[in-house]
This record gives C-alpha cells, sequence and structure tokens, in this order.
C-alpha cells in the first residue's frame, strides 16, 4: 500500500528515487512523484498513472536536479488517483513536501481544525493534511528542544495529533541536508551508504545502493543526514535500531530474462523450496529442526491446540497447514482470517499456539492479529519471508521462508515455500507427540523430491500455455479439488481472479452439487485437482457430474492415469507424491495457467488492477 523513498547524500537524488520506486511499485501504482530540493526550492513532479505511462517522463527535464529528494508511488485510499491526489505533498507555506504511506485517521478533524487557522488545501488525501499539520508547527515553532532538529520537533509534535498510520518521509526548503522519517503500522527502513542515506519502505528499493539497514520501530521519528541518522521514539526516552544485512543481492529484485516477475517467481520455485529445506531435516532422528522457534520441546510438547491467523494466499496455505497439523499431530488446529481474528472474542487458552503466516511481514490485519494474541499474553510464532519486516520483528520466534524477493503482485513462490515449512513444522510437532519415525521419513524422502518434480512440472510450460490460450476468452471458471486439494483449488481460483479479473470460484469437489453446480455449462470450465489418491474414485465422480452438464473439464491428474482423457478435455500430468503434498506440486499448474490466460487477455500480470502486494491498511 504505497511505497516511499528518501535520498540525501553527494549523488542526483531525482534518478535514485526514481529506480527505488519501479522497485517499489508492486507496493501501489496508480500515481507516482518525487521532490526534488535545489537552490532553496522544492521541486515536485507528480502524475496519475504508472510510473513509466506517468512520472518518468516528467523526469527526462534536465532542470529537475538536487542531492535530496523523496518519492512515492501510491494505492490510493483517500482520494480517487489523479495528478491532485498523488504524493509528494506540500504545507501551506510550500516549504515542506511529504510522502505518506498509511491512513491518517482522525485527518477530518485535523483538517477542520487547519481550516479554521485559514489553510487552503488542494487534495483530498489525508497526507496533505499532515503536511500542513507539520508546516503549522514547524512555522509557530518556539525552539526545539537540545538535540532534536527543528524539522524533525515539528514532525514529532504533528504526529502526536495523528490517529492512524504513517510511514513518512519528509523535507524543507530550509535544510538542504536533512530528510525526517517516521513510522507507526507502515514499514520504514534507513539505508546506511558511504556518504549517503536512505529511506524506504522496503529493502528492494536501495538494495543497488547499499546492503546495510536499519529497521525502524513504530513511533520512531529519525533525522537523516548523508553521513548520519538519529533516531528518538515518540513513546520513549530511548529507541533501539541495530543495523542488519541484506540477504540478497540487487539481481535478485530484477527480471532478469523473464517477461514478468510472477513467472520469473513461478520457476525459481525448485529452488526456492531447496531454500526452505535447507537446513531443517534431521535425517537421524526422522524429524525437522528450526533456529529460531524460540521454544523448548517441552514448550512444544505442552501446546494442546493451534490458531493461524493469515490474509490472501498465506490463508490458503494456512488451510493446508491445519490439514497437516491435525494429520501429523494430531492437534486441533484453527485457521483465521486475520481481519476477523483481530476484532473477535476467539478464544485463546493457556496452551495454544499463535502461529502467523505472512510473506510480507507488514498485512496490517495479521500484524494486529499477532499483537492482539501478545497483548493477551499468548506466545506468538511467525512463519514469514521478508528478513526484518515488523511481524517478523514482534513474533516471539518464527521460521524464515527464505524464499528471497516476490515482487509479482500475484504470491506464488512465497505460498510453496510457506507450505514447506508447514510441512516440516507439522512434521516436528508430530514427532515429539505420535508421529513413528517411519512415517516421518517417509514424508521427509517425499518432501526431498518435490524441487526435482517441480522441475519436471515447470518443463511443461509450453504444453499449459496452450490450454490457457483454449480457454482464455471464457469469463467464469470453477476451481475443484478434495482435502489437501482443496486449498490447492481455491489458490488456483484467487491467481486467476487476481491477474486476469476473470470471475473464478475454488470450492471442495464435492460440495459443488449443493448450489455451484447450477452456473456449469459448455463455456464454463473447470479446472479439477484429481491426483490417484484414496478419493480418486471419488472425485472422479465429482468429475463426471460436471461433465454431465457439458462443462469442459482441465484435469490435473497423477502421471500414468490415462483414463482420465475419456472424460477430461485436457490434462495436465503430475509426478506421483505422497497426499498431503500434491498441492506444492498441483499449484505450478495453477500458477501457469492464471498466467497465460492473463497474458493472453492483454493484463498487467506483475500490477494488477486494484491490488497491492503490502496491505498495509485495514
Ligand atoms: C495481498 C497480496 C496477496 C497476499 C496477501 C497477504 O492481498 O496481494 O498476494 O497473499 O496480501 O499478504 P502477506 O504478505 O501477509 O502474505
Amino acid at each position: 500500500m504505497c511505497g516511499i523513498v528518501g535520498y540525501v547524500g553527494k549523488k542526483q537524488a531525482a534518478p535514485i528515487i526514481l529506480d527505488g520506486l519501479r522497485h517499489l511499485e508492486y507496493r501501489g501504482y496508480d500515481s507516482a512523484g518525487i521532490t526534488v530540493l535545489h537552490d532553496g526550492i522544492l521541486d515536485t513532479r507528480k502524475k496519475k498513472g504508472k510510473i513509466v505511462e506517468g512520472l518518468a517522463k516528467l523526469m527526462e527535464d534536465k532542470r529537475f536536479h538536487g542531492i535530496l529528494g523523496v518519492g512515492h508511488t501510491r494505492w490510493a485510499t483517500h482520494g480517487e488517483p489523479s495528478d491532485r491526489n498523488s504524493h509528494p505533498h506540500q504545507d501551506q507555506s510550500g516549504k515542506i513536501s511529504i510522502v505518506h504511506n498509511g491512513v491518517i485517521e482522525n485527518f477530518e478533524s485535523l483538517r477542520d481544525k487547519l481550516k479554521a487557522k485559514g489553510h487552503t488545501f488542494n487534495s483530498e488525501t489525508d497526507t496533505e493534511v499532515l503536511a500542513h499539520l507539520i508546516g503549522d508547527y514547524y512555522a509557530t515553532n518556539d525552539g526545539a528542544p537540545d538535540g532534536i532538529h527543528p524539522l524533525t520537533n515539528a514532525v514529532m509534535n504533528a504526529l502526536r495529533e495523528v490517529i492512524g498510520t504513517y510511514g513518512i518521509a519528509v523535507v524543507c526548503s530550509d535544510y538542504p541536508g536533512v530528510l525526517v522519517g517516521a513510522r507507526r503500522g507502515s514499514p520504514l527502513i534507513v539505508g546506511v551508504g558511504r556518504d549517503e542515506h536512505f529511506l524506504a519502505s522496503d529493502a528492494s528499493a536501495i538494495v543497488a545502493h547499499t546492503r546495510q539497514v536499519a529497521y525502524l520501530n513504530d513511533y520512531d521519528v529519525v533525522t537523516v543526514e548523508s553521513d548520519r541518522f538519529d533516531v528518538k521514539n515518540l513513546g520513549s526516552d530511548t529507541a533501539h535500531v541495530q543495523i542488519s544485512q541484506i540477504e540478497y543481492s540487487a539481481e535478485a529484485a530484477e527480471k532478469g530474462r523473464y517477461d514478468h516477475f510472477m513467472l520469473k517467481e513461478i520457476f525459481e520455485q525448485p529452488q526456492t523450496v531447496r531454500n526452505a529445506m535447507r537446513g531443517r531435516i534431521d535425517l537421524e532422528e526422522s524429524t525437522t529442526k528450526f533456529g529460531g522457534l524460540n521454544m523448548t520441546t517441552a514448550e512444544l510438547r505442552a501446546i494442546d491446540r493451534v490458531v493461524i491467523p493469515a490474509c490472501g494466499t498465506s490463508w490458503h496455505a494456512a488451510l493446508i497447514g491445519e490439514y497437516l497439523i491435525e494429520e501429523f499431530a494430531h492437534l486441533p488446529t484453527e485457521i483465521e482470517y486475520a481481519s476477523e481474528f483481530r476484532y473477535r472474542n476467539a478464544p485463546i487458552e493457556k496452551n495454544t499456539l499463535v502461529l502467523v503466516i505472512t510473506q510480507s511481514g507488514e498485512t496490517a490485519d495479521t500484524l494486529a492479529g499477532l499483537r492482539e494474541s501478545k497483548r493477551r499474553g499468548h506466545k506468538v510464532l511467525a512463519i514469514c519471508n521478508v528478513v526484518g519486516s515488523t511481524i517478523a520483528r514482534e513474533a516471539d520466534g518464527g521460521i524464515y521462508l527464505h524464499a528471497g524477493p516476490e515482487i509479482g503482485v500475484a504470491s506464488t513462490k512465497a505460498f510453496a515455500s510457506q507450505v514447506t515449512v508447514l510441512t516440516l513444522l507439522s512434521i516436528l510437532l508430530g514427532r515429539i507427540r505420535m508421529l513413528s519415525g517411519s512415517h516421518g521419513m517417509q514424508v521427509i524422502r517425499a518432501l526431498e523430491a518435490i524441487p526435482s518434480q517441480m522441475e519436471a512440472i515447470l518443463a511443461q510450460n509450453d504444453h499449459i500455455k496452450q490450454i490457457a490460450l483454449k480457454y482464455a476468452s471464457c469469463e467464469d471458471f470453477f476451481f475443484l479439488g478434495r482435502q489437501y486439494n482443496f486449498p490447492a483449488a481455491l489458490e488456483g481460483a484467487l491467481k486467476l481472479k487476481e491477474i486476469s479479473y476473470i470471475h473464478a470460484e475454488g470450492y471442495p469437489a464435492a460440495e459443488m452439487k449443493h448450489g455451484p453446480i447450477a452456473m456449469i455449462d459448455e463455456k464454463t470450465p473447470t479446472v479439477f485437482v484429481i491426483p490417484t489418491d484414496p478419493l480418486y474414485e471419488k472425485t472422479y465422480s465429482n468429475l463426471e457430474e460436471i461433465k454431465a452438464r457439458k462443462g469442459p473439464i482441465v484435469a490435473i491428474a497423477t502421471q500414468g492415469n490415462e483414463k482420465i482423457r475419456e472424460k477430461a478435455d485436457d490434462v495436465i500430468y503430475l509426478p506421483p507424491t505422497i497426499e498431503p503434498l500434491n498441492p506444492l506440486l498441483a499449484a505450478l499448474p495453477l500458477q501457469l495457467l492464471a498466467y497465460h490466460i492473463a497474458v493472453a487477455r492483454g493484463c498487467d500480470v506483475d500490477k494488477p488492477r486494484n491490488l497491492a502486494k503490502s496491505v498495509t491498511v485495514e
């Protein structure tokens, strides 16, 4: 939900900020803008539309220069996407320019108060109100406390009045070498370079310049200069900030030889699944191990229930997690939409483990679920991809996915890594309970085979593309599967919806006859995940029910099942694996089908309309 970048140093700020914004476009792309400071004047260029359509053209002007600046790529919350509502926004005096990621909930009352003081506003945004509020404090500033920069002081005073969430970067024409940042609820990092510093919503924006970053905490306010930065905290006398090293290289955040990030990330899965397993398998004991759970075996054994809040694709992985944990560890497991969980009075008993799952580590609802659970005194573990993200830092312990940056808005490789990690975790929870060594070993062996099996599936990309082209003009799809493959069906439907805007529904195969089957006709294809497993015959009956109503069928079946060709219009074969791991394989053709259909329909696969990768608002 919006990406922000700030730069202060010795180089030209605009190209650095523009490049940073391109890497943050996955967070929002309905408009973009940059302010640079030169000769004591703030020069702001901003435009509706994706960077390439709008802002980039405004940047061709050679006069747009300066060594201090801020930039923004927007996902609209208050006010439609338009030039006027784009960030940066200025204060009343025009001396201060800010970019903002988040929502100022009390912006209307603040705006009324400022209007009464003579302020006039040019946009419908909450951010412009914050710019004016900072400007108002700055103008009336009667001396900042010792050790606090006057601009920082104005920002701190303004933020004390704000209800809501923010990651902001602020510049003032009076200070050509100072950038001020602050965060609450929205992520913000400081990039530490040689004679230059950066602010950014995440590391991908700055990794080309530095791999050293400091992750800010909520209520931190940072004053950044080219050779130093200083952090204060609005809520306490001391701020705790550590410098960490970004794990991945700048190339990892580039598309490389692929047309889209999504395709690159689909093809990375054999490797990212290997990364998720590395160092975590204990063959000797037929179990698994994790470095960061921060729980003893006795504590893990004392768990008698697991609750998993998550959103979107992570919720689908969580549903597979529920099946895995219940099967291998016999622990009652419930998954929750984090947006519901955070407000409902869900009973969490003493020995309940709360396990949040999130790729970004910044999803507002998931973060709120974590905080609510901690507030009630529960330990919370997180399965998370982004190192140093808010959830990763606030959880009591957890497991990183090590999938590298996921840039495509539709999640792909993170899903596979989440399911891999959930499989490993369920083996661990099982092996300290009733899961036998031989069963544990069987699952481990099957998991180890997954990456090369994924490679075999990816080799069918051309075949899958042909099937996608055949159905690309259809307007409704169903995705069906049973047991472990039901979440896979949900994920297949979500992928198609997200990137092609086709109506798609995922259902447990046998549930179709309780309503949705009424929608089946010759123009409504159904994608069946139908491996050769103990429920095969029953799923096959469900498939026949669809066929009897003239519904076209794409079957994702197990290699060797020739019979299915008699009924299915098209077949994609998966290598055989054990039942719980089939979704790890089935996800790949589902992702590729969605990808090729979306490309065929001319959709912007990496930046689908209305979506953002990291949802940092409620
Ligand atoms: C957004 C993204 C989805 C993602 C969901 C949860 O909706 O577009 O791809 O699954 O957020 O994100 P998280 O980072 O918490 O996994």
